[in-house]
């Protein structure tokens, strides 16, 4: 006999893994059940699938639930056919199924999953709102067609990312609306439902013309990253057409100005290794490492993989100081003011900062000051950003930029202000209070000198310890001078 499912969604993963374990339970065979999505046959009823009942008798295989969440989001009608099959398969006898990349079930396994997780990248970086006034206030609209099941899984992201805003993405098959606080899904929408043009559109067609670069032009690579039917929801592709006919005079005209040649020599404290991005540092270290900072500072900022917290911040904060300064400051990440106007320490804990570079003669406009993490880490809550410490993968994210920035100013000493900039400089999770006013081997051979973060001495809760700490501070930052004069 043969047992019909019916299940609530078409990417309803708890409903399909409950489900399985009712049948896997009774044993009741993959050939003797068939799937569907609820109101895709109309007239069909489920036939009763077992419960499942009491702690689950079969050992599933580390990665395969992952696996199946992810490949449960694919058109494919097979999909849920195709898990249960290898459900069983990995619970009767070839508990090692999954390590077989040419078994034919596994293969097309993870390739929906793969397909699933590039159409999820598509929608994070393709999609585009547009605004529309409403009597609630305004209302940010996207629409967006994904080839598979992702909106529901997806709508995590652009909560996220887009929490203080209302908005709405409408895609064929499911509409998403954020209302603030609560997510909501309703039936599917159609194109012309959203708006097509609003005053965001030049802006981003100035952006895409401005980070285009004729050089580099790739129409097949830039086709299979951005396939035409994304197009007409994007603005800036708008200036496709005109910038590639141009292209060729303009890349010529490039190849007339003349490259300079790169210096045969590395200079001191230029990181080979964590080169990244154009090459642009090491090309130009030698002879304008301005440039390169600036070329750097660029990078970063343009990063298409930077950290979902990195996407809410105003802006990126960039280091600021001469290059060839002695003393190179490091911080944890900016704060609040620091995000609004795009400076290194210059909120609360910056005023405290400068305070004692001056009481220890130390002149700040002589030092390199930049942080480990270069973007704003927050929780909104309410009408406040409240400050979120940065994790082990955000440091390790920034690393190579912060390595590369040290590289191109090439100070004479690294000055940890905290632990977070102590993990960055070192690698190591070295406790501050032992460390601080001693130096401990940093990148490339460079010392680094660790002391607190002057929002600690902001924290402290009596004045008489504000007092001692401060003037330790103080100590540290003199101490630090002494060691590069
Ligand atoms: N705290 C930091 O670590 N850096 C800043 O820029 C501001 C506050």
């Amino acid at each position: 006999m043969t047992t019909a499912v019916i299940l609530p969604g078409p990417a309803a993963f708890d409903a399909w893994r409950d489900i399985a374990r009712g049948l896997l339970a009774a044993e009741i065979r993959p050939e003797d059940t068939e799937w569907h999505v609820a109101g895709d046959t109309p007239g069909l009823f489920a036939t009763a699938a077992p419960p499942a009942s009491g702690p689950p008798r079969h050992r599933v295989p580390k990665g395969f639930l992952e696996l199946a969440e992810f490949a449960i989001r694919h058109r494919d009608p097979e999909r849920f056919m195709l898990l249960y099959r290898t459900l069983w398969r990995v619970t009767h006898g070839e508990h090692e199924l999954l390590t077989v990349a040419t078994d034919p079930d596994i293969a097309r396994l993870q390739a929906m999953a793969k397909a699933v997780r590039r159409d999820a990248h598509k929608m994070h970086a393709f999609l585009r709102f547009r605004h529309v006034e409403t009597e609630a206030g305004l209302r940010h609209i996207a629409w967006f067609e994904p080839e598979h099941h992702i909106e529901r899984a997806e709508a995590g992201f652009f909560v996220r990312r887009f929490a203080g805003l209302l908005w709405t993405i409408v895609t064929p098959r499911c509409t998403v609306h954020w209302n603030g606080d609560r997510i909501a899904f309703g039936p599917g929408g159609n194109r012309f439902d959203v708006p097509r043009d609003d005053a965001t559109e030049p802006l981003w067609r100035a952006y895409y013309a401005a980070v285009f670069n004729p050089a580099r032009m790739k129409p097949g690579a830039m086709l299979s990253e951005m396939p035409r039917k994304y197009w007409r929801n994007m603005p800036e592709t708008a200036e496709i057409p005109r910038l590639m006919r141009e292209a060729p005079r303009r890349a010529a005209e490039m190849i007339a100005r003349g490259a300079t040649p790169p210096n045969p020599r590395p200079q001191r404290g230029v990181y080979l290794h964590d080169q990244g991005g154009d090459g642009m540092d090491l090309l130009d270290a030698g002879r304008d490492p301005k440039a390169a900072l600036k070329a750097l500072k660029r990078e970063l900022a343009g990063g298409n993989d930077l950290p979902d917290f990195a996407r809410r911040a105003t802006q990126m904060v960039f280091g600021e100081g001469p290059i060839g300064a002695p003393l190179f400051f490091v911080g944890e990440q900016p704060g609040d003011e620091e995000d609004l106007k795009g400076r290194p320490f210059v909120g609360p804990a910056g005023r405290l900062f400068d305070r004692a570079m001056g009481d220890a003669e130390v002149p700040r406009d002589e030092a390199y000051v930049t942080n480990a993490v270069k973007h704003f880490k927050f929780t909104p809550t309410g009408k406040r950003r409240l400050h979120q410490s940065p994790d082990a993968g955000d440091i390790a994210y920034y690393r190579p930029f912060l390595l590369r920035e040290i590289g191109l100013v090439a100070p004479r000493l690294l000055v940890a202000l905290g632990a977070t900039a102590l993990r960055a400089l070192t690698g190591k999770s070295l406790p501050v209070m032992k460390t601080r006013g001693t130096t401990v081997d940093g990148p490339e051979g460079l010392p680094v000198f660790a002391t607190v973060h002057p929002s600690y001495l902001l924290r402290l809760p009596d004045q008489a310890a504000q007092q001692r700490e401060y003037a330790t501070f103080v100590e540290d930052l003199r101490k630090a001078q002494g060691l590069v004069v």
